[in-house]
């Protein structure tokens, strides 16, 4: 029996030790209930009393040892696992990363940003207004009757005759003053559209800002030194405004307004073409007509508005000559701003 037992020893320790070896089966197999081990402690009852406590002390020495050579090939597996692992995981920090490439904001947004914190700064509230817009409020509300000329010079796309895209931003005057009852001082930036062919000063779709300012007592006077700050602000502190006599159906008096060439400071130049002096915004007092029509006394209150292009002012700045290349979406143009 010993030698039985002694057997069963040597055999279990080389499975264990083989390669590959299924602990889970061979301690099944050795020391599990039905295992080799258990069969030969049941044959134990056949023993004389004599032999019967050293094979019992034998067995439990051996179970003992083939429980601690399992354990130890156990530990030693994990490890050779553990070891496979890293090694197959192995991260080469030193390959270049796959590059990200992050945007930059399109320089209208960026001057569009700078003009809303100018009249933010000012005092201003943003408005928004519908880039699709009935006739009534881009026309007609705006001292633009059915057969007015001034139509002509903003024709647009129309979606059905009475629905268009909207070709200037003045119309969100109108939606402010019917929503609103004056002190109202507004700023609103957006899209406008207009059936204009493309080339280097031209687009179907640019933007503009418009300014709108209502109460009692408001006057050109305001109105210039509102400019004349923007200008400064703009352009820088030594920027001089001009107004000159035009004429806008929505405004009465009006006048383009132009500021003194930054580039040359007046003396004139090629980005002034000569002038010394660059226009950049329509402006006046809102006409009696359109207070009215949106439910407001011009006896008792008067205002003004301006409107600006924003291309325009972007070109200018960044001395750009073909606006093209600001709707092209090229990121090397882009990347400039
Ligand atoms: N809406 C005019 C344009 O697009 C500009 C303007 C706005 C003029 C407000 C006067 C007052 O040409």
């Amino acid at each position: 029996m010993k030698d039985t037992l002694l057997k069963i020893r040597d055999e279990a320790e080389l499975a264990i030790e083989a390669p590959g070896a299924d602990l889970e089966a061979l301690r099944i197999k050795y020391l599990g209930k039905k295992g080799e081990l258990t069969a030969v402690l049941r044959g134990m009852g056949q023993l004389s009393a004599e032999e019967r406590p050293v094979i019992g002390a034998l067995a439990n020495e051996i179970r003992a040892d083939i429980e601690a050579k399992l354990e130890a090939r156990k530990g030693a597996a994990a490890a050779e696992a553990l070891e496979a692992k890293l090694k197959s995981e192995k991260l080469d920090v030193t390959v270049p990363g796959t590059k990200i490439e992050v945007g930059k904001m399109h320089p209208i947004s960026l001057v569009q940003r700078q003009l809303e914190e100018i009249f933010l700064g000012m005092g201003y509230e943003i408005a928004e207004g519908p880039e699709v817009e009935l006739d009534y409020y881009n026309f007609q509300a705006l001292n633009i009757p059915e057969d007015h000329p001034a139509r002509d010079t903003q024709d647009t796309f129309y979606i059905t005759d009475n629905i268009l895209l909207r070709s200037q931003t003045s119309p969100v005057q109108v939606r402010t003053m019917e929503k609103k009852r004056p002190p109202i001082k507004i700023i609103s930036p957006g899209r406008v559209y207009r059936s204009d062919a493309v080339d280097a000063t031209h687009s179907p779709l640019f933007h503009q800002v418009e300014g709108l300012v209502v109460d009692k007592g408001v006057t050109m006077g305001d109105l210039k030194g509102t400019l004349e700050t923007f200008a400064k602000t703009m352009f820088g502190e030594d920027t001089r405004i001009r107004f000159r006599p035009h004429h806008f159906p929505f405004t009465e008096p009006s006048a383009e307004v132009d500021v003194s060439c930054f580039a040359c400071g007046g003396k004139g130049c090629r980005l002034c073409k000569g002038e010394g002096w660059i226009e950049i915004l329509g402006a006046g007092m809102v006409h009696p007509n359109v207070l009215r029509s949106c439910g407001i006394d011009p006896e008792e209150y008067s205002g003004f508005a301006f409107g600006l292009g924003v291309e325009r002012i972007v070109m200018l700045k960044y001395h750009i000559d073909d606006m093209r290349h600001l709707y092209e979406n090229d990121v090397r143009f882009l990347h400039q701003f």
